[in-house]
């Protein structure tokens, strides 16, 4: 990667506190019903990182938590907009399901224009967005929770290619926990998530990604939010964030322990509108 002077751009992210956050279903392998989450130690993290980015200069929007939800924090997931068009998600687990209506109402309030999905897809979960690469490529992650069928849906919504990606290791469930955007051209990933035929594409398209391991992906190191200049990580992903340093990228760590128990980190926590 060619280390020219990483410039932040300003962001708008929309958050999701966890005030009813526990670990009630397991629907994926992080997830364990019989260790009790500290709902207050998750709400002062998730504060520190919204202070995080705006303090940052971003804006974030905050949408309001409902009972009966404990996933909703994970904000990610609710859709995915590009230029201007919102995506909506559509759920592989019932027990999301209502996420998307709530996702859906924040945007038909702000009069965005809204795609309604008729495939199963997590939004930013199993979708990222490079604006200069390729000249605006979308990535697309499939084999757990989206499906390929929504992958040519959000291609149609969207009027920008999208990229399948075949996800293979359930540790790494969504693509945002084994795929990264750095800034508008360069992706962050680690290769074993993926299937040999995924790995090749991602190589070709991407010949000067900053390549990560299993621990960098374990750590959820991968999931992280990045402004272009500032990467923000947790603070197990330490060796994720030298990685990135020496890509030229700031790294800035958060402590999000308990959003873990729930098998997410910074970027399930934090979706980027693009309207
Ligand atoms: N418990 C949630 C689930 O399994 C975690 C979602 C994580 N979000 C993400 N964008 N990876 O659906």
């Amino acid at each position: 990667m060619n280390h020219t002077e990483r410039l932040p751009r300003n962001r708008t992210y929309l958050m999701c506190p966890p005030q009813h956050f526990t670990v009630e279903y397991a629907i994926n392998p992080w997830m364990d019903t019989t260790v009790a989450v500290d709902t207050t130690l998750a709400l002062t993290q998730w504060e520190q990182l919204r202070t995080t980015l705006t303090d940052l200069g971003h804006v974030v929007h905050v949408l309001d938590p409902e009972p009966g939800l404990p996933d909703m924090v994970y904000s990610a997931n609710g859709a995915f907009s590009v230029d201007g068009t919102v995506y909506g998600a559509r759920f592989l687990y019932p027990q999301r399901a209502a996420e998307a209506i709530a996702h859906r109402a924040f945007y038909l309030a702000a009069e965005h224009r809204f795609v309604e999905p008729e495939h199963v897809n997590e939004g930013e979960g199993d979708f990222a967005y490079l604006p200069a690469a390729h000249g605006g490529i979308v990535l697309a992650g499939y084999g757990f929770r989206t499906s390929p069928a929504a992958h040519a849906e959000a291609q149609e919504a969207l009027g920008r290619p999208v990229v399948s990606l075949k996800l293979v290791d359930p540790a790494f469930y969504h693509l945002d926990t084994a795929l990264a955007a750095l800034d508008d051209r360069h992706v962050t990933y680690y290769p074993g998530a993926f299937s040999p035929a995924s790995q090749r594409v991602l190589a070709q398209l991407f010949p000067d990604a900053v390549l990560a391991d299993r621990a960098d992906a374990e750590a959820f190191g991968l999931n992280l939010v990045s402004d272009g200049r500032h990467v923000i990580l947790n603070t197990e992903a330490i060796a994720m964030g030298e990685k990135v340093r020496a890509a030229g990228y700031l790294p800035v760590h958060v402590e999000l322990s308990e959003l873990k128990r729930g098998g997410g980190s910074v970027k399930c926590a934090v979706a980027e509108l693009r309207l």
